[in-house]
């Protein structure tokens, strides 16, 4: 596909132990188009994060990273290696969980708003960045904008804190946009807020997004397509509606099962619901289907890799069961 932004194909990372090595991410897919907005789901472990901190070259330093073939903007890379630790802050930029984790308590928003530009645009003064921050505090619905930008983090409500990261990533105008769990650490009504603000950023920059998320309601609310994945594998991949509409992979099926419909009014508020049994060890994975132990619809044959199947509308997974 030539017009990607971000082609992974194959990402592996694990972790060697004195005993074992734990795969985390075994033989991940991972495309997102110019413009396009993709919602990566799965439980808590799955590895939506390490995927993430693999693409920024934020991994631990005993981790180990592989792909068949890794690309960004046009140019082939390698993930782990300066190389794509070069391009955080500037052509990719991160949103975490908890807005602290991207703010520091000892110097105020202006100052930081400021500061975070100046690799982007390094012969700019520092009123213009100034000036610009301060905009794009008010478009990520921060009010009384001026008078904010002389304020520590602390004196910032979560929610708002939240919004003055999502506005510290675009300030960069990155090319890409990683939001890990963005509205996770956020109470119902503030969570709601920031997606919309995070909707509305999306409909108007030219950016890629890559939205993490163990909510199924955030993900039809943000992206064009999403990528399910469990314990470390892509089960299912394809259009958010074709997906949500009529998933295949009993996994997906499951997920979706826990929240009630992904469509409905956006209700934050739903949790996921556990699935019986446990993840596999990642030190232990079994070597046929990942979801056996845990998919009402086994059979014998699962004890073998599973094909990936595609179907008409752009969708893959990965299963024994062929669509009905
Ligand atoms: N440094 C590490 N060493 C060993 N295992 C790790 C390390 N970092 C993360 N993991 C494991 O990787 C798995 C996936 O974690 P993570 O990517 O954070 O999942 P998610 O974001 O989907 O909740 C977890 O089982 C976690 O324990
Ligand atoms: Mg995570």
């Amino acid at each position: 596909m030539t017009d990607a932004l971000l082609t992974i194909e194959d990402l592996h990372v694990s972790y060697r132990g004195h005993e074992s090595t734990a795969h985390i991410l075994d033989g991940v897919d991972i495309t997102i188009g110019r413009g396009q907005s993709v919602g990566l789901v799965g439980e808590s472990g799955s590895g939506k994060s390490t995927v993430a901190f693999a693409l920024l070259g934020l991994l631990d330093g005993n981790a180990q990273v592989s792909t068949r073939r890794a690309a960004f903007d046009g140019r082939e890379m390698r993930f782990g290696v300066d190389e794509t630790r070069a391009l955080r802050g500037t052509d990719i930029a991160m949103i975490f969980q908890d807005p602290m984790t991207a703010l520091n308590p000892m110097f105020t928003i202006g100052t930081q708003l400021v500061d975070i530009q100046r690799r982007r645009f390094p012969r700019e003064s520092r009123n213009r960045l100034w000036g610009r921050a301060q905009a794009m505090l008010v478009d990520v619905g921060v009010p009384d904008a001026a008078a904010r930008m002389h304020r520590y983090p602390h004196e910032f409500s979560g929610g708002m804190r939240q919004r003055v990261v999502i506005a510290m990533a675009l300030l960069v105008e990155p090319k890409l946009l990683i939001a890990d769990e963005p509205t996770t650490a956020l109470d119902a009504t503030i969570e709601a807020q920031v997606v919309e603000v995070l909707d509305r950023l999306r409909q108007r920059t030219s950016a890629s997004m890559l939205v993490i998320s163990h909510s199924m309601g955030l993900i039809a609310e943000l992206c064009d397509s999403v990528i399910v994945m469990y314990a470390g594998t892509v089960v299912e991949h394809g259009p958010v509606r074709v997906v949500f509409s009529r998933p295949r992979h009993p996994y997906t099926r499951a997920l979706l099962a826990c929240e009630i419909d992904p469509y409905a009014a956006f209700d934050p508020s739903q949790d996921l619901a556990t699935i019986p049994g446990t993840v596999p060890d990642p030190a232990r994975r079994p070597q046929g289907c990942i979801f056996a132990s845990r998919c009402p619809a086994r059979h014998d044959r699962c004890n073998e890799r599973p094909p990936r199947r595609q179907t008409r509308e752009g969708r893959t997974y990965s299963c024994w069961q062929e669509a009905a």
